[in-house]
């Protein structure tokens, strides 16, 4: 029962787009018919303005955290308090609010990319991954200006941070078992190949040079 209420909860808040909703509000227009057409951070930045952007960046991220809280939540309150069950909760919502926002039911199943929930996931697991995914994705991000290479590459290897932060603070300290490191280790995993796959028209346009570098939509007002 946690498990399905988890996973239905967290999936029906990452259905909530709001790279859609802040682009309809401000520019009256649906994201996904502008620029690259996805419906995440980057596009809202590049196609409809900073301010429905930052909205969009503060609460998708949000809602990864919100979720994961529940699940949390939800999971202590069925099966207690002891750290590794009310863990597995993280990853429950984590991984059921990207989905949801790659598939969101409110639009269509249309959705985005799922970079940034899954960075809220990242940062729920424990902030340390955050830190490093990030840093990598800041790097190539900002050295190539090709917000998706530095995306997929931080998608491609979260879940080895997710390994070796679980492992340094949970595992070797005795918090959690060796299955729970398999377990997470094959979630983090089975997550990253949907973020990567969401990528592959991105990653066929990086192959052939035809990548769009990020520049920053201006406003006329
Ligand atoms: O966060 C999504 C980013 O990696 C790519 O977005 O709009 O350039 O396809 P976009």
């Amino acid at each position: 029962a946690a498990i399905l209420i988890t996973v239905l909860v967290s999936y029906l808040i990452g259905s909530i787009s709001f790279s859609i909703i802040f682009t309809r509000v401000f520019d009256k227009r649906d994201i996904r018919t502008m620029g690259s057409g996805n419906a995440g951070m980057t596009n809202v930045l590049r196609s409809a303005g900073l301010k429905p952007g930052i909205l969009t960046t503060v609460f998708d991220f949000l809602k990864g955290i919100v979720a994961c809280l529940i699940g949390e939540a939800i999971f202590s309150a069925f099966l207690g308090t002891q750290s590794e069950l009310f863990r597995y909760g993280v990853y429950a919502a984590g991984i059921a609010v990207v989905l949801g926002h790659m598939y969101p039911v409110f639009f269509g199943f249309r959705g985005g990319k799922g970079v940034l929930t899954t960075a809220a996931f990242l940062l729920m697991i424990t902030p340390p991954v955050l830190a490093c995914d990030f840093s990598l994705f800041l790097i190539l991000a900002l050295l190539t200006k090709y917000v998706s290479l530095g995306s997929i590459i931080a998608a491609a290897t979260f879940p080895f941070w997710g390994w070796l932060f679980n492992y340094l603070f949970f595992f070797r300290t005795g918090e959690v078992s060796l299955q729970y490191m398999v377990l997470t280790t094959l979630l983090l995993c089975f997550l990253s190949a949907f973020v990567v796959g969401r990528h592959h028209a991105n990653i066929g346009r990086l192959l052939h040079g035809t990548e769009k570098k990020f520049s920053l939509h201006h406003e006329k007002n």
